[in-house]
């Protein structure tokens, strides 16, 4: 059985639309640990849209779980992550324009540079995980480049038409195994959500799962009644 990851991006997006204080994603983080999930994931992404660099400290300082901390390449980002000293690193390509992380990381052509981010965080004693598409190349490249880890970009078989998706699931399996028998420790995410995860929770090498938009959205509705019978106890008190 894999270990679950939670992704509490989302919830600083919300705070972010407002510039305020909350919703508080180490809060959210703090629920997160309580409810059982074994880490918690945040991105620090170059432009700052969502997560902050406080939020990734105060994690740091607050939470009791392992924290992943997802980022680019960029030196600055390199930077807090050796002063913060994540339990893991999840490189992930980083486009300015994109909604989310859309493909993983291209070892294959960056090698040098992400070697150079790995050897970095490495000298921090921070270990690395390469968010990299199911493919065969990609992997060998994570391998070679020195990760001990790779997590597998599920967004293809999360977003695959029906007759699509078995087969996707199959690159999924296939990549897993490889990678297992090369000896890097095997997680996967993107687009996971309460429909498609099983499957993917059931491939023998997954070690961990990262989720985030389907728990934090589904938080929302299931958080909705209560939220709402609350403000409506004050407006008619
Ligand atoms: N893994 C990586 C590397 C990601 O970039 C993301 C999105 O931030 C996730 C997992 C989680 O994806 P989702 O929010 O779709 O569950």
């Amino acid at each position: 059985m894999p270990r679950l990851t939670v992704n509490v991006d989302h919830v600083a997006t919300v705070r972010e639309a407002r510039k305020g204080r909350a919703p508080d994603p180490v809060a959210a983080a703090l629920l997160v640990e309580l409810a059982g999930a074994h880490g918690v994931t945040v991105h620090l992404r170059e432009d700052r849209r969502h997560v902050q660099d406080r939020d990734v400290r105060v994690l740091r300082e607050m939470l009791a779980l392992p924290l992943n901390l997802e980022m680019g390449l960029a030196g600055e980002v390199l930077a807090i992550a050796c002063d913060v000293r994540p339990d893991l690193a999840t490189l992930v390509p980083e486009r300015r324009q994109e909604l989310t992380t859309e493909g993983g990381l291209d070892v294959r052509r960056d090698r040098a540079r992400v070697a150079d981010g790995i050897v970095r965080l490495r000298e921090a004693g921070i270990p690395v995980s390469l968010f990299v598409d199911p493919e065969p190349g990609q992997i060998e490249a994570a391998r070679e480049a020195g990760a001990g880890c790779i997590e597998l970009h599920t967004g293809e078989y999360a977003n695959a038409r029906d007759h699509e998706r078995g087969e996707k699931l199959e690159r999924l399996r296939v990549a897993a195994h490889e990678a297992g028998r090369s000896g890097l420790e095997v997680h996967a995410g993107h687009g996971l959500d309460y429909r498609n995860v099983v499957p993917v929770a059931r491939i023998p090498e997954v070690a961990e799962l990262a989720i985030g938009h389907a728990i934090v959205g589904r938080a929302v509705l299931v958080g909705m009644e209560r939220a709402v019978r609350e403000m409506l106890a004050l407006v008619q008190l």
